[in-house]
């Protein structure tokens, strides 16, 4: 199966300029690419990538240090135990390494959905769709809040009967309800079969304390939400609850399969782990309602999750090639879905209608 599929929630974009994205105040995409040195941010998010700077640091080769987990996880899952398909939530701004340059560069025919509510991700999300024309690259412009879209859209490109490996890389940390967040994680991995990986990490607030503590609350100054939250170790592996991890366990982002040990001792103040969903999952799931479906569907909204702007349905794209159409396509479950489908060939040519 070739190409990539991307879909996008229809919302207001308001006084928000054509991508919907506000460029006078933080976002936390943009503050993070500003820390890795990218070109993708305006002036708000470097004032608040500064403050952070001023407050911790380290915060820019922390966030260095976080991608390379992304690079370690990522290949240690497609190369060292097969896995063919990532759900990368929270994606962030393209910043290679990507997911699926990482993933199809071990096993081309790799399946890859990456989810982000930020309109400016998703305006670059070309450059998150330039997949093998083996594999499957896929966007998906939702919040991570609404567990049901994620699940539901990913469904399109991914096979739920199959491991999936779920990254949750420094986004939980934009959820600052603890038990929302578990919530958020249990819904997840009910989603997925065993033998499906949780990769997770998470800002940390007992490392580096105090300055954490002020980069944070400075950050919070200048995000929308002012969401950002940092969490103790022993919270963070609380995620993986009933899940066998995969050693060294939850540790610095750094100390996870370092390849020197000038790498293990790097600064970071983010947690990072990675467990494996056993065949039977002694994990508390989230309270089921009627109707409600571990398999990806769109159960009900629990009443902590938001109505993210997207209630009048997806706005749909897809490229695929020619040769063979997308899977399963869930659609009829998309109301009012518009559908413009771009085809292309080794990624050459787009075709829109
Ligand atoms: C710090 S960046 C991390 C990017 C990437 N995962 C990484 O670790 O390199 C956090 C990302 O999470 C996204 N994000 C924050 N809250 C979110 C939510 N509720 N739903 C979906 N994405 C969210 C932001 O837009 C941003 O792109």
């Amino acid at each position: 199966m070739a190409g990539v599929i991307a879909f996008r929630a229809t919302g207001d974009e308001g006084s928000r300029g054509p991508g919907g994205f506000d460029a006078k105040v933080a976002a936390p995409a943009r503050v993070y690419d500003y820390w890795l040195g990218g070109k993708d941010n305006f002036a708000a998010d470097r004032i608040a990538g500064e403050a952070a700077i001023d407050a911790y640091p380290a915060i820019r080769i922390s966030a260095r240090a976080n991608r390379g987990f992304l690079m370690r996880t990522v290949s240690y899952l497609a190369g060292e135990r097969g896995i063919r398909q990532f759900l990368d939530i929270g994606a962030g701004l393209p910043a290679w390494p990507n997911t699926h340059e990482i993933a199809q560069s071990i096993a081309p025919h790799s399946r890859i959905v990456y989810v982000d509510n930020d309109p400016m991700v998703l305006s670059h999300a070309r450059a998150l769709l330039s997949g093998t024309p083996h594999g499957i690259t896929a966007y998906v412009e939702a919040d991570l809040r609404d567990t049901a879209a994620v699940l539901t859209r990913a469904a399109q490109a991914l096979d739920f009967t199959r491991p999936v490996a779920i990254l949750l890389l420094a986004v939980l940390d934009h959820v600052p309800g603890l038990d929302q967040a578990r919530r958020i994680v249990a819904r997840l991995l009910a989603a997925v079969p065993p033998g499906s990986f949780l990769v997770i990490s998470h800002a940390a607030s007992d490392i580096d304390p105090d300055e954490t503590a002020e980069m944070i609350g400075r950050l919070n100054e200048h995000l929308a939400e002012g969401n950002f939250t940092g969490r103790p170790r022993d919270v963070v592996a609380r995620f993986f609850d009933g899940l066998d991890p995969v050693a060294p366990g939850v540790v610095k982002v750094t100390q996870w399969h370092p390849r020197s040990e000038l790498e293990a001792r790097g600064p970071a103040s983010l947690w990072g782990g990675v467990a494996r969903k056993p065949q039977t999952c002694r994990r508390a799931e989230p309270t089921r309602k009627p109707g409600q479906h571990s398999r990806p569907g769109p159960g009900p909204r629990g009443d902590d999750d938001p109505a993210p702007g997207n209630q009048q349905g997806p706005d749909f794209m897809s490229v695929t090639s020619p040769r063979q159409p997308p899977p399963a396509p869930a659609t009829a479950a998309l109301p009012h879905h518009r559908v413009r489908t771009w085809m292309r060939s080794n990624g050459e040519s787009a075709k829109t209608w």
